[in-house]
């Protein structure tokens, strides 16, 4: 059981194998006051301390999100990756999960989007604000495991899907929390918003490294004829020379309506051995 009074840096630096019963609450509860705190405090820390050195980055070029994923798609550019696997789809719907969205989604091809949104706990871009985008562009303050951010974006998607997911927190991966059920609920939010053709592209916390590369595993094995998928694991959040733990998957024809995730039994095998 834990000290209640444990501090994000102990939330973060919880080995997988203290998961589990009581615990998972516990570590929900703190989360989710940190994360409110930083709600409040993060600006401050970003522009005096330099929390985040990534802020709104593109889709290519130094410290892109192309630069996290070069090594998993193995292309030179993460634009022409997107663009020929969601080929011939234009006008597309695309989010951004943690982060404001708006470099990265300027640099793609005129007329490849149609609309963006991008969810971030609160705007850290204020001068890039002001710059007009080439398309509908929604930003959506709050919390990414809040059901309400999930409310928000079906109320702007009015009925279509998402083609697009990207997800590329670097040090904001401090705040998912280490707990494997409220992750994975996250990812099938995420696989349920996809289109039939839909692509995400998403960076895994490194602290979840054991059942992340179980799970890769499982759906490597399983799923590669209705997937289109590859993974990477790394072992750091934010350092491109010791690489990332991230995957891609696009959905295929023949899909499963639901994302396949880990069984608690699984779960539990993983974490018994840890
Ligand atoms: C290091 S910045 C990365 C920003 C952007 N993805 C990039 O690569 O430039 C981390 C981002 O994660 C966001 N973030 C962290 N925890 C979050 C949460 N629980 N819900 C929504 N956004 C979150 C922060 O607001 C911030 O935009």
């Amino acid at each position: 059981m834990f000290n209640v009074n444990i501090t994000i840096e102990e939330i973060i630096l919880v080995p997988c194998s203290e998961l589990g019963g009581n615990n998972r609450r516990e570590i929900l509860k703190l989360r989710e006051q940190v994360t409110n705190k930083f709600k409040k405090e993060g600006l401050k820390k970003i522009q005096e301390e330099e929390h985040y050195i990534w802020l709104d980055s593109p889709i290519d070029g130094p410290n892109s999100l192309h630069s996290t994923f070069s090594k998993l798609t193995n292309t030179r550019s993460l634009r022409k990756f997107i663009e020929k696997k969601m080929y011939p789809n234009r006008g597309i719907v695309a989010i951004e999960f943690g982060g404001v969205g708006r470099s990265l989604f300027k640099g793609f091809s005129q007329g490849f989007i149609e609309k963006s949104a991008a969810i971030t706990l609160f705007d850290h871009d204020l001068e890039g604000s002001k710059m007009p985008m080439p398309h509908q562009h929604l930003l959506i303050e709050d919390d990414l495991f809040n059901p309400s951010t999930y409310q928000s974006i079906n109320t702007w998607l009015t009925g279509r899907k998402v083609d697009l997911i990207l997800e590329r927190m670097g040090r904001g991966l401090e705040l998912v929390p280490p707990e494997p059920y409220t992750v994975s609920s996250i990812l099938r939010n995420w696989y349920r918003l996809l289109s039939d053709n839909g692509l995400m592209i998403v960076q895994s916390p490194m602290k979840l490294n054991p059942l992340f590369s179980r799970w890769c595993s499982m759906i490597e094995r399983n799923y590669l004829d209705v997937f289109d998928f590859k993974y990477q694991i790394g072992h750091s959040d934010g350092n491109f020379e010791i690489g990332f733990s991230c995957f891609y998957l696009q959905k295929k024809p023949g899909a499963p309506k639901e994302l396949p995730v880990l069984t608690p039994k699984e779960i539990q095998n993983v974490l018994l051995v840890l």
